[in-house]
């Protein structure tokens, strides 16, 4: 008999699988074999991994960056770093200290390995797909228990093929690529699902432009994205000087999808994402002219040295227009370094560009808001409204090409008619590792963690109660993502660590007073709409909740890394069964929750006892999940594991 043919990502799985039958669906646990987190999740992963009593991770490799709130305008993010610094130092974790990068492209730079399973404490771990692993975003928590050894749990992904033909032409780049696949399959087509691309156009891909690609595959709410491994990742390996780690990988021919779209790359024409969602996606050549206020270059998408390269080459000797602010926050120190050694930051800056640190910066709305009702063109991944920290913004993403040749003009412009050259590949990277700490193997036991004021203890949850019965305290509409819930922006990032203070901005732009109205009903149950919790791994948007007493959500749809955060924290993820309930229920009805017989696949009855009404609901909840519900999440479940 011949054993069946396999996508590559069936084939990486297979590898890794712990538990389970690879069936679709079905639930599965796979070995993870390399972690990465940053700051913004990084401190509670840690106090997590600490709290579980695990003295070195388990994992082959495992790596804590900072890289996304690096403003020190007072103690408390001092404070965090310390504290990655000594506690990774302590128990077998790679350090990577602010200013050497941003995680993702740092890790596909020094770290990822094809074949690999990645699992990282923020949304965008994709960005390793690019090189042929498997990279998947979860919460910090799921991250901390990887570090501890524990199997990932995730349920059999569906596969879909990308079938890529033909070259890009000039003047339109893989930003191009994702923003088109953005536009094919919406911000909800890849649920449940993993985006495997394959075709005679990978090959003319190089692997930063394959990361790009993967990178965005997280707005499409997929699991991950994944290329093949193949000489052009040799390649990339070896300017690494890391070609031992090099292995090829493709899925078997005759390998069945579950679906399968074609992109011809030469038929490709830029694109834009409008406000305020990335696959509101049109032709850059529709809205052409449209006056604009700030570009903003670079973060974990595009920031290879020939993305910035490519900026350079359209900017050299031109002016940004006097309406636009351009700044540029490249990805790595050591892209950063290339481009200034070939004389493109001489480039940029006689421009007029401003140059920021190597840190995500203005994507997470650190800095750089923009001008009240701005139009601002970014290269990044996401344009949700208020996530700049300019709440009236009209935020769209765009390739380097098209942001490079907006600035100089002020206007929306189609980068084919600006003149430039693609930069050359160059024939190795500038390798310097020396911002990143190997942890200290001898004697482990000599290093204090240090934890300052800012870093408080975990908060703790109570077990499942039987029967709940809560008021409605707030009811929101679709699409609501983590920033909706918990935002990010220099106001709030550094209490990351401190629960107490950053549960005062939950739900801050949707309900005045949200933490106050929570005390006051002693908890509650949030009510939403489809596709709740799309957007970054942040756990916060789910421990933040739980620390107020929020027992259970109630939607149409989950985002995946949310629904799983919500279990993790011990609040019942429930979807309704007809959108006709979501419409009988308003904003401070009391509901009924009899969970005394929550099992897989068994409808949970809800009461209304305001509107003295009851329906059905439905859930995704395995076994496990159920007793890390009734143990009042996934912490307590692993403490009362090892007790036992
Ligand atoms: Fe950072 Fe933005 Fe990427 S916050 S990790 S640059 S999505």
């Amino acid at each position: 008999m011949t054993a069946k043919a396999l996508t590559l990502t069936e084939k990486i799985l297979h590898e890794h699988l712990v538990t389970g039958e690879m069936k679709k669906g079905a639930p599965i646990g796979i070995r993870i074999d390399q972690t990465l987190t940053q700051d913004a999740t990084g401190t509670m992963a840690y106090l997590q991994l600490e709290a579980m009593g695990v003295d070195q991770v388990k994992t082959e490799l495992s790596v804590s960056y900072v890289d996304h709130n690096t403003l020190q305008s007072g103690f408390e993010n001092a404070d965090d770093h310390k504290y990655l610094q000594t506690v990774a130092k302590k128990h077998g974790v790679f350090f990577s200290r602010p200013g050497n990068g941003i995680c993702h492209q740092v890790h596909l730079e020094r770290f990822g390995r094809p074949g690999a399973t990645l699992l990282g404490s923020d949304s965008h771990t994709p960005t390793g797909g690019g090189i042929g692993m498997l990279a998947i975003g979860a919460g910090g928590l799921d991250v901390a228990c990887a570090m501890a050894g524990e199997p990932f749990m995730l349920n059999m992904p569906r596969v879909v093929e990308v079938r890529l033909t033909g070259a890009l032409q000039k003047g339109v780049s893989a930003k191009d690529v994702i923003l088109k696949v953005l536009s094919m399959l919406t911000v909800k087509g890849g649920v449940g699902k993993v985006i495997e691309y394959t075709g005679d156009g990978v090959k003319t891909l190089s692997v930063p432009e394959r990361a790009t690609i993967t990178n965005m595959g997280a707005e499409l709410g997929a699991t991950t994205s994944v290329f093949p491994s193949d000489e052009v990742t040799r390649d990339f390996l070896r300017r690494e000087g890391r070609e031992d780690v090099f292995r090829a990988l493709a899925a078997d021919a005759g390998a069945v999808y579950d679906e399968r779209y074609d992109i011809d790359l030469a038929a490709l024409e830029p694109l834009i994402a409008l406000p305020h969602m990335p696959d509101v996606v049109k032709t850059v050549r529709e809205v052409a002219g449209q006056p604009i206020d700030q570009v903003a270059i670079g973060s974990c998408t595009n920031s290879s040295y020939r993305d910035i390269m490519t900026v350079a080459s359209i900017l050299d000797g031109k002016r940004v227009a006097p309406n636009v602010s351009l700044v540029l926050s490249p990805g790595s120190r050591q892209v950063l370094s290339m481009v200034a050694e070939a004389g493109g930051l001489a480039k940029i800056l006689a421009a007029g560009a401003r140059l920021l640190e190597c840190t995500c910066g203005p994507c997470i709305g650190m800095g750089q808001s923009p001008v009240t009702n701005a139009w601002s063109l970014r290269t990044f991944n996401r344009n949700f409204k208020g996530r700049s920290g300019t709440l009236s913004a009209n935020v769209c993403l765009v390739s380097p090409e098209t942001a490079a040749a907006s600035a100089i003009r002020g206007v929306i412009t189609d980068p084919r008619e600006a003149d430039f050259d693609l930069p050359a590949e160059p024939q190795a990277f500038l390798v310097d590792d020396s911002m990143i700490y190997a942890p200290e193997r001898e004697h482990p036991e000599s290093v204090e963690v240090v934890q300052g004021p800012n870093i408080r203890p975990l908060p703790e949850n109570t077990p499942l109660a039987a029967a709940i019965e809560k008021e409605v305290v707030i009811k929101v509409g679709d699409n609501i993502t983590t920033d909706h819930i918990m935002p990010a922006g220099a106001k709030v990032l550094p209490y990351r660590s401190n629960i107490e203070k950053i549960s005062e901005f939950v739900f801050r732009d949707v309900q005045e007073g949200f933490k106050a109205h929570c005390q006051k009903a002693g908890g509650g149950i949030i009510v939403a709409g489809e596709n709740y919790g799309q957007g970054s791994s942040r756990e916060h948007a789910a421990l933040a909740p739980m620390y107020l007493g929020i027992k259970a959500v109630l939607a149409k749809s989950f985002a995946r890394i949310h629904a799983a955060n919500l279990v993790n924290f011990g609040i019942v993820p429930l979807l309704f069964d007809e959108a006709a309930d979501y419409e009988s229920i308003a904003e401070g009805d009391v509901l009924f929750f009899d969970f005394s017989a929550l099992a897989p696949d068994a409808p949970v009855r809800v009461e209304n006892r305001t509107k003295k009404r009851s329906f059905s609901t439905h859930h995704a909840l395995s076994a496990l999940d159920i007793e890390m519900l009734k143990a009042g999440g996934k912490l307590n479940y692993i403490k009362n594991k090892q007790q036992s």
